[in-house]
């Protein structure tokens, strides 16, 4: 009885993943909403694909708002990836993280009693963001107004953008000219970068993914939440010596002593991630630094480094809270990054191995260390889906009586899980950006009764996006 391009009007009554919301019509029949839609709106929305259970349509307007409904500050919101949540205040974001956690420990991983804390909320809601990857495309995305334009009068070229990728079109990219996460210095630097790659688009021309050819991909820009140090690392095919140093030039003098360095990364890559295979320092030393708590961390371009220093702090707390760790205790820190949590730990505990695939990551991690004094700490470089291999590393090192596992959001690799099995240690601190990853590898620990699930705890590092933060404590079963 429905039919396509139908407009519905519905009541939201929760959200789920990739920008969708969930209602039922009046004859009970659930209905996925694409588009801005916050809980308790009344929308109206046009069906565009009927299931015998379900319904999709796309959000057209707003019939009665929310009473968590905010006016979003953004003018790129709605179109740009970044922050789905704007229209939403922050009790209900901080309720819906919460809830999102809860319901991927409980679906995915069957966790079905275990009450998840309150998320913790940030104290910054915007400029919170210490990095940024800005992506360069030959592919302007064009919002519905500038599609109706004709290509010869758009005041923009269309061939170039520099900015975030539109959800769910990765070839095209918003020429962004601001970003509320990003600092004053970051946004500056964007349109600086912009307008000089411009000048010289003959010179510098876009690599495309799709002919393989061209110079520019992305610009990354790093700043040390608590030093106030500023990174830029530009990501080209090849070092153009004479032009970056003139782009050097330009951006010193734009940024004046806020800029503490610049680097030019050049990778063949046929991908666009922005991680260089070879590095040219053209300013400054080649890093930046950033505090938290009581250590200083050294952080080159490509590695890795949680992107909200003041909630970063309050995440590694929360991770020694969890770990109860005790002086006499062997501690792993898997995924360790430059060692920050591995540092964090090192004063609580016997010892830690922090374990890294990226080397740059393990260099900084070795000289965090050292700038500290810190002479309880090893780091080894080693693929932890070949985490097997750390068998000779045990015996000498010790086995470990707590693990600490923070993978990236696709989660631990199975092969290590199951390693992880085979170990077996008294506590596993598992940190995650994904719920469902979290639930997965969760249940994976849990399956055959070696483990238990006591206590989850979310963390919010991003506010204004779906994304949530949690640390979870396994215990084993003896
Ligand atoms: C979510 S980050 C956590 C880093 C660190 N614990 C922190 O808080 O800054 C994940 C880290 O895992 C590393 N990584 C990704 N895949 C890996 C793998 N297969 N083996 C070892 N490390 C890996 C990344 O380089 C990154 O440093």
């Amino acid at each position: 009885m429905y039919k396509k391009k139908q407009i519905v009007e519905v009541e939201i009554i929760d959200l789920g993943d990739k920008n969708q919301s969930f209602g039922r019509l009046e004859d009970g029949i659930s209905i996925f909403v694409q588009g801005p839609a916050a809980v308790g709106d009344v929308v109206q929305a046009e069906i565009f694909k009927i299931k015998k259970k379900y319904l999709v349509a796309r959000y057209i307007g707003l019939v009665k708002p929310s009473p968590h409904r905010i006016d979003p500050i953004c003018k790129y919101f709605g179109l740009c990836g970044g922050c789905k949540w704007q229209h939403m205040d922050y009790s209900e974001q901080l309720r819906l993280k919460r809830k999102q956690v809860q319901d991927a420990l409980n679906h995915i991983g069957g966790f079905k009693e275990l009450e998840c804390g309150e998320c913790i909320p940030a104290p910054s809601l915007f400029g919170y963001r210490n990095k940024m990857d800005f992506s360069f495309t030959d592919l302007r995305y064009l919002t519905p107004d500038e599609m109706e334009i004709q290509p010869g009068d758009h005041e923009k070229p269309l061939d170039f953008a520099l900015g975030f990728h539109a959800p769910g079109c990765y070839s095209k990219a918003i020429d962004l000219d601001h970003c509320d996460l990003s600092t004053e210095e970051m946004n500056i630097t964007l349109n600086t970068v912009r307008a000089f790659c411009l000048e010289h688009k003959d010179a510098l021309p876009i690599y495309s993914t799709r002919s393989h050819t061209g110079e520019l991909r992305n610009l990354m820009v790093r700043h040390g939440g608590n030093t106030g140090e500023f990174m830029i690392n530009l990501v080209t095919s090849t070092h153009n010596a004479e032009l970056m140093a003139e782009l050097s030039e330009k951006l010193q003098a734009a940024l004046g002593d806020k800029l503490t360095t610049f680097v030019n990364n050049t990778t063949s890559a046929k991908n666009t991630v922005a991680f260089g295979e070879n590095e040219v320092v053209l300013y400054g030393p080649g890093y930046i630094t950033d505090r938290l708590g009581d250590y200083t961390y050294r952080i080159s371009a490509n590695s890795f480094f949680q992107t909200n220093s003041v909630q970063a702090e309050k995440l590694y707390n929360q991770i020694l809270e969890c770990a109860q760790l005790k002086p006499t205790d062997i501690v792993y820190d898997l995924f360790c990054g430059t060692g920050s949590i591995t540092l964090f730990a090192s004063g609580h505990c016997k010892k830690v191995l922090g374990v890294e695939l990226v080397e740059s990551s393990v260099n900084d991690a070795r000289a965090n260390a050292e700038r500290h004094g810190v002479e309880n700490c090893e780091f080894i470089r080693l693929d932890l889906k070949d985490i097997k291999n750390i068998r000779q590393d045990m015996v000498d090192f010790g086995a470990p009586d707590v693990v600490i596992t923070d993978p990236p959001r696709a989660g631990m690799n199975p092969k290590a899980v199951k390693a992880l099995l085979e170990i077996v240690p008294p506590v596993i601190i598992y940190v995650s950006c994904n719920p469902a990853s979290l639930a997965r590898d969760g249940q994976m620990l849990c399956e055959e009764g070696q483990y238990k699930l006591i206590s989850c705890q979310p963390i919010d590092m991003f506010p204004q996006t779906n994304h949530v933060e949690s640390v979870a404590r396994f215990e084993r079963v003896d």
